[in-house]
């Protein structure tokens, strides 16, 4: 399928309503990863869900949720490979395979586990702690070359990488070692009322989080109440977090960097920024929004669209799967 053209992979979790930061981080690179051309898969990963308490009949409907949402932002079935992670089995049997090269110490360094775990690491299931293996199968078994994600997945592509590295040099040439890729702005959205905390549905405020069916009044809200800094520059900064946040936030929503943003708002109040910052995320998100209300309804629709996608995943991995079995001297 590559014909020596780079291979584009990522997943996203159903669990959660999906935010502005996943919008920005994420979803808009796979969007461009698919219109250059170039071999793209990308996952709804409900596996990955399952690491934390969940509700089998809820997920199912969180998958199709997610789904809709990466279509309506603008994933194409006909360009790209999009499909649902349990579907394709090798991602789990990859998984196991994977760990035979994968240390306990590597997962004990793992800070998203920390962070999730804090005080009740006792608790936890061991699919949390061992989900960067799960995530690692993911890319590998697609011999994925570039993983587009946010800065929060760095770590984890940083051991994906190593896994890749460790299991060539055990059983023979192999396995792709794939590249991190995070976008030039925005790959760490911040919450919009605390912002020295990334925006997140799980570890973020819900009036500081920019969900991306939120409609136009409640991103006006949300934006016009995001905490700012004091003194009164729009100027991008480590001491003004608050302000950076949403200046990189309209640079994204309008295409440029951001010294054409501070640029622009040089000796603006910031209330007049705010306002702009708030009409370039709802001219980001509308139309997203409005194609999800198209979208969402047609389940079988999105159902067929799903099971095609992993039929054409399946053929990839399986071929992976086959060559790294042989590999370890299985059959
Ligand atoms: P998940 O579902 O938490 O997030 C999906 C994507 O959104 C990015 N993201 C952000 N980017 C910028 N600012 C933020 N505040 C922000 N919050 C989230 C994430 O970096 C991610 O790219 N483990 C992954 C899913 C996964 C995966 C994979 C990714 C499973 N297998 C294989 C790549 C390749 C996760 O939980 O992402």
């Amino acid at each position: 399928m590559a014909d020596g053209k780079p291979i584009i992979f990522s997943g996203i979790q159903p669990t959660g309503a999906k935010h502005l930061g996943n919008f920005i981080g994420a979803i808009r690179q796979y969007v461009t990863g698919q219109d250059r051309g170039d071999p793209a898969i990308f996952c709804v990963v409900d596996l990955h869900s399952i690491s934390v308490p969940y509700d089998p009949e809820d997920l199912r409907e969180r998958v199709l949720d997610t789904a809709a949402i990466l279509l309506a932002a603008g994933l194409d079935p006909e360009r790209c490979i999009f499909f649902r992670q349990a579907d394709v089995r090798e991602h789990t049997e990859m998984t196991w395979y994977l760990s035979a090269v994968t240390s306990h110490g590597d997962l004990d360094r793992m800070t998203q586990f920390k962070e999730k775990t804090g005080s009740a690491r006792e608790l936890a299931s061991s699919a949390l702690f061992y989900y960067p293996v799960l995530m690692a199968a993911d890319v590998l078994v697609y011999r994925g070359q570039e993983v587009p994600v946010g800065e929060d997945q760095r770590q984890h592509v940083e051991l994906m990488r190593e896994i890749a590295r460790r299991f060539n040099a055990r059983f023979g040439e192999t396995l792709v070692v794939p590249e991190l890729v995070l976008p030039k702005v925005g790959a760490r959205i911040m919450d919009l009322q605390e912002p020295e905390r990334k925006m997140s549905t799980t570890g973020g405020t819900p009036q500081g989080t920019v969900l991306v069916l939120d409609d136009e009044k409640a991103i006006r809200k949300k934006v016009g109440s995001a905490v700012t800094d004091s003194g009164r520059e729009v100027r991008a900064a480590p001491d003004k977090p608050g302000v950076t946040n949403l200046i990189d936030i309209l640079a994204v929503a309008r295409g440029t960097g951001r010294e054409e943003i501070e640029r622009e708002f040089d000796g603006v109040g910031y209330g007049d920024f705010k306002a702009a910052v708030a009409d370039g995320v709802v001219e980001l998100l509308a139309p997203v929004r409005e194609r999800y209300e198209e979208i969402r309804p047609d389940e079988a629709a999105l159902e067929a669209t799903l099971a095609a996608g992993a039929e054409k995943a399946r053929a990839i991995a399986s071929v992976t799967v086959a060559d790294v079995r042989e590999r370890m001297g299985f059959g």
